[in-house]
């Protein structure tokens, strides 16, 4: 897969150390990838070729691995396996895990400036990437779904969550590619939303693979019933759940095919391969 060569290639440039060996053992322990495959299949959309993305490609799915790194964690969900191997805390210990994920998601920044699009369209990006991961977005969702106990968590509130912790970072992957592409910044907010929508429905089933699955057949520890987390099958029921996940991805691939100047094929097969995923 061409995002793994990538990120190998750029991992041979870090110093070595116990922290980078910890970066590569979450980076290259067989992710998905969804996130990065999402950014090329937009990229192509509009005419870009992987080489133009590579590098935020490789930057998106670093930050994806810190922020699994550190919500595997003791003292977030406390989970012992990811992408079917033990969690990067259990493998090395709690302290390099957290370095792991600093150098990471420092690292993910130093790669994006590596892009080589126009530079004002780059700086822009960055700032997209910084803003869906950052405390406005992604660490934003983590935060409200730490903080889950102490209110009462309705729907609303969960979607708001979801959209934080799990939509920010596919928007990321779907408003990169239009703004390299020189797209308008309305354009690009609608990717924003759709890229939410993805991520609701990404998470929903998270939450329902969480309950339908095995940890073995998962790769990863299926902990929401420990922790006690509100999560779409909790608040709806597995029927309903899923009936709202196949909604949200139906509306965001009619949405995709809507765009002018997009070729949209490549995403929307990429969709509705996801919609039915079981890992
Ligand atoms: C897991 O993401 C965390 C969620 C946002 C649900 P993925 O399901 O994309 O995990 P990997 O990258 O394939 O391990
Ligand atoms: C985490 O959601 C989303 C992140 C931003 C890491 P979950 O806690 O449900 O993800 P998993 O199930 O551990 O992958
Ligand atoms: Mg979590
Ligand atoms: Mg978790
Ligand atoms: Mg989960």
């Amino acid at each position: 897969m061409r995002v793994e060569d990538r990120l190998v290639e750029m991992m041979n440039h870090v110093a070595d150390s116990r922290v980078k060996e910890a970066m590569i053992y979450s980076l290259m322990a067989g992710g998905k990838r969804i996130r990065p495959n999402m950014l090329y299949a937009a990229a192509h959309g509009y005419g870009l070729q992987d080489e133009d993305v590579d590098a935020f490609a490789c930057a998106l799915e670093m930050i994806h691995t810190y922020s699994l790194i550190h919500d595997d964690l003791p003292a977030m969900d406390n989970d012992d396996l990811r992408r079917g191997k033990p969690t990067c805390h259990k493998q090395f210990d709690e302290a390099t895990a957290i370095l792991a994920g600093d150098g990471l998601l420092t690292y993910a920044f130093e790669t994006a400036a590596t892009c080589k699009a126009e530079p004002a369209r780059v700086v822009k990006a960055i700032g997209v990437l910084a803003n869906m991961a950052g405390p406005s977005g992604m660490v934003l969702g983590q935060c409200l779904d730490t903080e889950e106990g102490e209110t009462s968590v309705d729907w609303d509130a969960l979607m708001n969550i979801h959209a934080h912790k799990t939509g920010c970072l596919l928007s990321a992957a779907l408003m990169i590619p239009a703004v390299l592409a020189g797209c308008d910044d309305s354009v690009v907010e609608q990717w924003h939303t759709i890229g939410d929508m993805i991520g609701l429905a990404f998470q929903i089933q998270d939450d329902i693979l969480d309950v339908t699955l095995t940890a073995e057949e998962f790769g990863k520890s299926n902990s929401d019933a420990r922790n006690e987390k509100v999560t779409s099958v909790t608040l709806l029921g597995l029927a309903e759940a899923e009936k709202k996940m196949h909604e949200l991805y139906a509306e965001s691939a009619k949405r995709i095919e809507a765009f002018k100047g997009f070729k949209a094929e490549e995403l929307r097969e990429l969709i509705e391969e996801t919609a039915v995923r079981n890992k």
